[in-house]
């Protein structure tokens, strides 16, 4: 499956956004989810950034990912602060709960790991389907500009046994028409100088018009739909905001 996340790209993530580490968003959704009564639901859980400390503010969260390897960073986690864990490996396609949510919520941009329009559409009605009425959809995009942007540096990191990884993000392609990149992640383990272990994994993201987004959410049926930028509910975002987060309700 495209964009799972595999072990050096999970081993990276979770060094390079561990539980702890906020971008203004793990306080803004704690704060969005204080008046939910219910339970919510987080897809795309990965290592639990926002899903740990939303569960240590006595938020009751549930959460999925494609990728065991995030699931194990995320378990392991919470096994350490004694919080139960309530993670399954599912998919955006297909997953499915008899619960129905208070609320669910889509944080670093990982809405657009689904790349065909119709899907994503799907998986907002699926979104949708899964909520109680009244319940609400937080989710985050990342403006346009960061698809632009070059490409090429290397990035590294040390894991705690001293080896180096890095990482080389080439952009192989970008579809206009679509609205999508793929990107080829190299990622390589070194210890002492000799080449352990190294992984290529095709990222592809998509992405989306604020006012393209907004008609997507209104046509599964979600409605009082308000656009921000900043992290501050409400404030429109600036035209060159990073990240623009979208708050929905279902209806009926
Ligand atoms: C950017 S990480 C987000 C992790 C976490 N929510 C956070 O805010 O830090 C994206 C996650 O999406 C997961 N993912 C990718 N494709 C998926 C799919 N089709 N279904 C479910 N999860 C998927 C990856 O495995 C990865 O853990």
């Amino acid at each position: 499956m495209q964009n799972r996340y595999s072990t050096l790209a999970s081993l990276v993530y979770n060094l390079d956004k561990p539980v702890g580490r906020s971008f203004g968003d793990v306080e803004y959704y704690r704060e969005r989810l204080a008046g939910c009564s219910g339970i919510v639901l987080e897809p795309a859980v990965g290592n639990g950034r926002v899903y740990v400390p939303l569960r240590e503010a006595g938020i009751d969260v549930v959460g999925f990912d494609a990728s065991e390897e995030m699931l194990a960073y995320c378990r392991q986690e919470c096994s350490g602060r004694n919080i139960a864990a309530s993670l399954t490996c599912q998919t955006f396609e297909a997953f499915d709960y008899e619960q129905r949510f208070s609320a669910a919520i889509i944080p670093a941009g990982s809405f657009q790991l689904i790349t065909e329009a119709d899907k994503a559409i799907a998986f907002l009605k699926r979104i949708h389907d899964h909520l109680q009425p009244g319940g609400k959809l937080i989710l985050d995009i990342d403006g346009i500009g960061g698809f632009l942007s070059p490409t090429g540096a290397v990035r590294s990191w040390k894991t705690a046994d001293g080896d180096l990884l890095t990482l080389i993000d080439h952009r192989a392609e970008t579809d206009f028409v679509s609205q999508t990149t793929l990107s080829y992640l190299r990622y390589e383990r070194w210890t002492q100088g000799r080449l352990l272990d190294t992984e290529l994994d095709l990222f592809a993201l998509r992405w989306w018009g604020v006012q393209e987004l907004t008609l997507a959410l209104h046509t599964v049926g979600f409605s009082d739909i308000v656009v921000s930028g900043g992290y501050v509910f409400g404030q429109a975002p600036a035209k060159n905001a990073e990240t623009i987060t979208f708050e929905a309700r279902r209806d009926r």
